[in-house]
């Protein structure tokens, strides 16, 4: 990909003025971000910043608001208050956009009787991209084979990269997915992964949002968790993860927590056994049978990160607020039907 370039500006070999660093090039910002329907508050004076070189994963159960924030990002919706900007610019502002910044908010939206070539062939004229950027990106997301088969045919995970092939038409800077490891299969999802840490590394700012940890953890530097459209947290996953712990439950934890104590690691105990600051089971597995203490059972902890993100999905006070709230129904009466409670508002494009 050519715009290699987005990224660090290069060094000068010798003398030279230094390397000016573009405050906002490839950045996203969001500030006090606010959306209203009727009375549902989406998203609620949210805050964000995306940087180039690393992809941030932004999180949420279902219905937390993510994207609807992305749709006002990419100038789908207005705010009720508040402002998304790309590059230091509101998505209508920014000259020629897709060559600044392409997305993929859903995998559904092609004309199902048009095949994926001409699907992105009519981006690309619409957009003024040499034709040619199209069998390149569909080679690139690794469906060349479907190109002159109809978009409507293809299944989730091919949609998916039809979508990825098309946010990167105009070899953008930045790039915004919305729930890009939806439908993929491990493989598909272990693809993803690559692919998307290549765009970083190209100096790339890439923002993906998706309601599962599991799926983009291993994929993220960043993490920005929302729960009713505000922000719970945010930090790198490593900041978020905390250190890693083992559980260790032993008959003798008295023994042992001093054997573990004497090994230089740091030992807690509650909860009926050890909590040892470990990732490496084998080593206190081999400490404990050094100094011929059984272990009754042995495991590695959930991390902060996973303990944060089973707390929001798991408590209802974090759900979707459209699904309705269990503690809001009167004894005996039946959940409210799936769908809106709210009056539904005309999309109020700009
Ligand atoms: N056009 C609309 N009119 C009314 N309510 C809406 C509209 N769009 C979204 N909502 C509501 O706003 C809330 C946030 O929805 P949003 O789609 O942004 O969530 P999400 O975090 O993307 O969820 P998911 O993980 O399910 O994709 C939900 O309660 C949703 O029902
Ligand atoms: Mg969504």
């Amino acid at each position: 990909m050519t715009a290699a370039s987005a990224g660090t500006p290069a060094i000068p070999a010798t003398g030279g003025p230094p390397p000016s660093v573009d405050p906002v090039r490839g950045r996203i910002e969001v500030r006090r971000l606010t959306k209203r329907f009727g009375r549902l508050t989406a998203v609620d004076h949210l805050d964000l910043d995306v940087v180039p070189g690393r992809i941030t994963g932004f999180l949420g159960p279902n219905g937390a608001g993510k994207t609807t924030t992305l749709r006002m990002l990419l100038g789908l919706i207005r705010p009720s208050a508040g402002t998304a900007t790309i590059e230091g610019r509101r998505y209508h502002d920014i000259a020629n956009p897709l060559t600044v910044v392409g997305s993929a908010l859903e995998a559904t939206n092609f004309h199902p009787g048009r095949s994926g070539r001409n699907h992105l062939r009519v981006l690309a004229d619409a957009a003024g991209i040499p034709g040619r950027r199209v069998d390149e990106m569909l080679e690139l997301v690794g469906i060349p084979a479907a190109a002159s088969k109809r978009a409507g045919g293809y299944s989730m995970g091919m949609r998916q990269r039809l979508g990825l092939a098309g946010a990167l038409l105009g070899d953008p800077r930045v790039i915004i997915l919305d729930e890009p490891a939806n439908g993929l299969d491990p493989d598909g999802i272990r693809w993803l992964r690559g692919f998307l840490r290549h765009l970083s590394s190209e100096g790339r700012t890439l923002l993906i949002s998706s309601h599962l940890l599991s799926e983009v953890e291993q994929t993220v530097d960043d993490v920005v968790i929302i729960a009713n459209g505000k922000r719970v947290a945010q930090g790198t996953v490593d900041e978020l993860r905390g250190d890693p712990t083992a559980f260790v439950r032993t008959s003798d934890p008295d023994r042992l927590a001093s054997t573990l104590a004497g090994r230089g690691l740091s030992v807690a105990r509650r909860d009926g056994g050890l909590h040892v600051t470990t990732s490496d089971l084998s080593m206190v597995g081999d400490i404990a049978h050094a100094a011929d203490i059984a272990i009754h059972e042995l495991r590695a902890e959930k991390t902060h990160l996973e303990e944060l993100y089973f707390t929001l999905t798991d408590q209802d006070q974090y759900r979707n607020r459209n699904l309705g709230r269990t503690d809001e129904r009167p004894p005996g009466q039946l959940p409210p039907p799936s769908g809106s409670p709210v009056e539904p508002t005309s999309e109020d494009r700009p």
